[in-house]
């Protein structure tokens, strides 16, 4: 049976599929460093015990109906003066907008901005930019990032491809790498965007930016998240921000996420969710609301979240360093941000030591897997050339202790290949 182009040409996510791979050889009794998924062990990785017992209660007090379309009046005053105290930026009421996580978000800004045709600048590896282009039948204008900008998108990449385009997505901190924009390269692009949009004529559709800053209360070190409308406020006309409690919180099932931007965009987003009925359900809604007020749970809460996730992603890296200095096929780049680790295994083109040729990177993927029972997802997974030697290790469901074992086991595969 035939069924719609955009569901016959719909490429399944890889990271799911290679998710799937992994949980049946588990099941088949192998022991699995999986450090494939971007989620958490909720038995390593709570919610905050005060979100729980806020949901329990609102699902006691029978908050089960509708919620308002744009989401509840009185979490979107928790948003805004959350936003306020956390970030320092200014938004209404009325340019708050929530639905269920962040991605029902992320679509609804892809449709509400761009036809079928328009140009839409994402840079890769990125987290499922080139999915929501095909939804909309855009044109794909991918930017190659490298390991020298810690696979970050700069101005001048995206400069070649500005006119005309409707969209950039940009996100930080970043899935797949945990690396940032640094201050200035951001604000090359924000003026980037700000002289495009000055050259264009009124009658011209604008061009947007997409800011995904989803894990942006987790960052590590003396690492700085930077936004586009702190850093130049003329570019509040143009930017919509994607954010939730999925990733800060742990809370990746709890599924509320909010937006904020231009009043204008953001009611074209919530005309589109209407239909979809992708709202953040209405007794969450409530618990968040009550919840983003109680700072001092908050603060507790992220303090010591972050300092569990630094704790693993050092250790890792610095395993990772420990086997580099050996002289191992092996590099990464320092954590700055999120849950994940930029890993290189470079072993392509090698053979192991029965002979066998490690003829590309994903029998280079394999053989981590079945020789050193680590899974990681290869950055191919998130659009970049499926040569890329680099991979993402996520450290959400990552036991401490595992840690010594599993670079253990790395260094005597690697040692098996020359
Ligand atoms: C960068 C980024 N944005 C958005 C999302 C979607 O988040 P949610 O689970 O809230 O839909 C994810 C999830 O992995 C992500 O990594």
């Amino acid at each position: 049976m035939k069924l719609s182009h955009l569901s016959e040409t719909l490429i399944g996510s890889e990271i799911v599929k290679l998710g799937g791979e992994i949980r049946e050889k588990i099941r088949q009794g192998e022991r699995i460093f999986n450090f494939t998924v971007g989620d958490f062990d909720p038995a390593i990785f709570p919610i905050p015990k005060e979100l729980e017992d806020l949901i329990v209660e609102a699902y006691r007090e029978h908050f089960t109906n509708y919620p308002a379309a744009e989401g509840n009046l009185d979490l979107r005053q928790a948003v805004v003066k959350f936003t306020r105290e956390k970030e320092k930026l200014e938004y209404t009421e009325n340019e708050t907008l929530i639905a269920a996580g962040g991605r029902p978000l992320i679509y609804a800004v892809f449709r509400a901005v761009c036809d079928a045709n328009d140009k839409i600048i994402y840079a890769v590896p990125s987290w499922n930019n080139n999915h929501y282009t095909h939804f909309i039948g855009g044109k794909h204008v991918v930017i190659e990032a490298t390991a020298e900008n810690n696979f970050m998108p700069v101005a001048k990449d995206i400069r070649p491809h500005i006119e005309r385009a409707s969209l950039i997505a940009l996100c930080s901190p970043q899935n797949p790498t945990g690396t940032t924009f640094k201050k200035k390269d951001l604000e090359e692009i924000c003026d980037l965007v700000l002289e495009e949009n000055k050259r264009r004529g009124p009658e011209e559709k604008k061009l947007y930016v997409m800011f995904d800053q989803m894990y942006w209360h987790l960052t590590y070190g003396n690492i700085e998240h930077f936004n586009p409308v702190t850093l130049r406020p003329e570019m509040k006309e143009y930017t919509i921000f994607i954010d939730a409690i999925s990733k800060a919180f742990a809370a990746t099932g709890v599924r509320v996420g909010w937006s904020f931007g231009p009043a204008t965009v953001i009611n074209k987003m919530k005309a589109i969710l209407t239909h979809v009925g992708a709202w953040a359900p209405m007794a969450e809604q409530k618990a968040v609301a009550r919840f983003l007020g109680n700072t001092p749970a908050i603060d507790k809460y992220l303090a010591h979240f972050k300092k569990e996730i630094e704790e693993r992603l050092n250790a890792i890296y610095k395993g990772l360093n420990e086997l580099k200095e050996e002289g191992l096929s092996v590099d990464a780049i320092a954590p700055e941000a999120a849950i994940y680790l930029t890993v290189k295994i470079d072993l392509a083109g090698k053979k192991t030591r029965d002979g066998k040729l490690l003829s590309d990177q994903s029998s280079v993927t394999d053989y981590i897997l079945n020789e050193a029972k680590l899974a990681l997802v290869p950055f191919y997974a998130f659009g970049a050339e499926k040569t890329s030697p680099w991979y993402r290790l996520s450290v959400g469901t990552c036991k401490k202790e595992e840690i010594g074992e599993m670079l253990g086991k790395l260094k005597e595969a690697l040692k098996k290949v020359s």
